[in-house]
């Protein structure tokens, strides 16, 4: 029986150009309100409310499990919302799941590419599925295959190639019928980082012609390049915002870095200081968010060494979110 992600591929696409397909600058590429997904009693996702603009690059994040492939497979029209609504280029993704899907170009977490084909016949099987006409395929094909960057390698194997090249030959073939919206759920996950940033570097060549991509990753570099970030936990979803707005808004308190012996154990003491907001290991330091700069000195004498203040990273923002609302859990839980 095909899978879910199977009958994406084998919806013939119609054969409408990207230019016609942009849907207007008005209406968000994204919408959803209170978007929930429940497995029996289990809350995938929780009342997601969200607006993506055409042409954004949208980073989702978040610890395993937070929701994010499922959140990309209610938009997709492959898995029904239980309650709230959300739509992809105007299209409900309850009601209009086919119309959906024939306007995506989706790479699911276990992308599909029949590894004892060509590349040129990997892009032609997909152009088939999609509907090209031979004049649109022929156009297209090239046109791929220079983005993949596997000029001179058309006649390869898939087997054969480079993880990062088989990623892009995955992502041209998802992109074959130009869409105007891409969802990529961790397509860079076992590829070089500089394969990651070449990567990197298409999605953003998309998104300057208008695209819009939603991409799923765990990598911080990879965030840090999106426009936005949607950061989930728990289903929900904590944040939607720019890293730069991120950093600035969700500390709450004062970040420093603390060089320790043995910083693992030492967090679990750190952390009872009333003046203590949070403390982290990143790598083989300390993070620790203070409630007021004043607090640098008693963290001094309590440790015995000099806190260094610093810029927040990213994966600092992310774990004040998720520790903010577990906490928040917590107390509505009682
Ligand atoms: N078909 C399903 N049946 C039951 N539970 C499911 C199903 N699909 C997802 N879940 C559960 O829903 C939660 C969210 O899963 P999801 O795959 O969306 O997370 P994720 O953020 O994509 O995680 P990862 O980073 O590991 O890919 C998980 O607890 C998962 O086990
Ligand atoms: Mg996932």
């Amino acid at each position: 029986m095909a899978s879910n992600d199977e009958s994406i591929k084998q919806t013939r696409a119609d054969t409408r150009t990207g230019a016609d397909m942009t849907p207007s600058t008005s209406q968000p590429a994204v919408d959803t309100h209170d978007l929930t997904r429940t497995f029996g009693g289990f809350i995938a996702v929780d009342q997601v409310t969200m607006q993506i603009d055409p042409g954004e690059v949208c980073g989702f994040l978040g610890p395993n499990g937070a929701g994010k492939t499922t959140v990309i497979r209610m938009l997709c029209g492959i898995l029904e919302p239980t309650s709230g609504s959300g739509k992809v280029l105007g299209y409900d993704v309850a009601r209009d799941s086919e119309q959906i899907k024939k306007h995506l170009g989706y790479m699911s977490q276990k992308f599909s590419l029949y590894n004892d084909l060509t590349v040129q016949e990997n892009l032609t099987f997909y152009a088939g599925i999609y509907g090209l006409s031979p004049r649109e395929r022929s156009r297209r094909l090239p046109e791929m295959i220079d983005m993949a960057g596997l000029t001179g390698q058309e006649q390869a194997i898939v087997a054969n190639l480079s993880s990062g090249g088989r990623q892009r030959l995955a992502l041209g073939c998802a992109i074959i019928s130009r869409p105007s919206i891409v969802f990529l759920d961790e397509p860079t996950s076992g590829v070089s980082p500089t394969g990651r940033q070449t990567f990197f570097n298409i999605i953003q060549n998309l998104a300057n012609q208008g695209v819009t991509v939603i991409v799923a990753t765990h990598f911080m570099d990879e965030a840090e390049r999106c426009g936005r970030i949607a950061f989930f936990s728990g289903g929900q979803l904590l944040a939607l915002d720019t890293p730069g707005h991120l950093k600035a808004a969700s500390l709450g308190g004062f970040l420093v870095e603390l060089e320790l012996p043995d910083a693992m154990a030492r967090i679990p003491g750190i952390e009872s200081q009333l003046y203590v907001r949070e403390c982290s290991l990143h790598g083989v330091v300390l993070h620790v968010i203070l409630k007021e700069e004043s607090d640098l000195a008693a963290l001094r004498t309590f440790t015995g060494v000099e806190p260094n203040p610093i810029t927040p990273s990213l994966e600092d923002v992310f774990i004040a979110l998720a520790k903010k609302s577990r906490m928040e859990r917590k107390e509505h839980d009682g």
